[in-house]
């Protein structure tokens, strides 16, 4: 189906030295960059918003992953349309989930659509028809640095049955406690895209982390 690519999250980066950073991390092999912005209402904390994704982008080579874990992805969609190559969207949100979704395609981005540990599969069910990614929670959304629930491995699998079952061609994305680990165990149940924050911003060899963690280990 699809091959399998490594977005290395900044959140666990350096943001004193993001140029550099992002250079870093491109040398290292990633293949997106996913960036998660919070707005402390969806999510117990905030990231960074639109000016900070423009500048990150600005100096990027690779795909930009946007992240929105925002209440209202629909009122703020606009100021990051300029510089992602994916916007996913949460479907807890407080919005029109497919006319926000259809907003993203009209602008000429892939939409995704992502679910927290707690949200069911059926929640997401309406929607595979008009998304390109599914981005499964694999941790609460918020932080970096959690643990991975492996409860999320059925979600996971149950996702990529249906995307079978249908003849869907969305991606399946998987974010929170990845590395080489629970990376394997993920492509195992189906995830095509790895988004790694910790495992790979401190990691003591990034390019040999993000190796592991696409999995393949030379
Ligand atoms: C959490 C974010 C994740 C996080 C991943 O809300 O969506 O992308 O940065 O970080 P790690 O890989 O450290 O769990
Ligand atoms: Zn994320």
């Amino acid at each position: 189906m699809h091959s399998i690519l490594v977005a290395p999250s900044i959140l666990a980066c350096d943001f004193g030295c993001l140029h550099q950073e992002v250079h870093r991390v491109e040398e290292a092999g990633a293949d997106w960059l996913h960036l998660d912005v919070m707005d402390g209402h969806f999510v117990d904390n905030i990231s960074f918003g639109p000016a900070f994704v423009d500048a990150t982008a600005a100096v990027a080579t690779i795909p930009v992953d946007t992240h929105l874990m925002v209440s209202r992805p629909d009122h703020y969609l606009p100021r990051f349309l300029g510089s992602s190559q994916n916007i996913t969207i949460h479907v807890e949100a407080d919005c029109d989930i497919a006319q926000t979704l259809g907003a993203i395609r009209d602008a000429g981005r892939t939409c995704g659509l992502s679910l927290r540990p707690g949200t069911p599969f059926s929640a997401v069910a309406p929607y595979l028809e008009v998304i390109d990614l599914l981005l499964v929670m694999t941790v609460e959304p918020g932080f970096g640095g959690q643990s991975f629930q492996e409860a999320m491995l059925l979600k996971i699998a149950e996702a990529a049955k249906k995307r079978a079952l249908k003849k869907l061609a969305y991606r399946l994305e998987v974010d929170g406690g990845i590395n080489a680990k629970t990376a394997a165990q993920c492509i195992d149940a189906g995830a095509d895209t790895l988004v790694a924050g910790t495992s790979v911003f401190r990691a003591p060899d990034m390019k040999s982390a993000i190796q592991h963690i696409r999995g393949s280990k030379p």
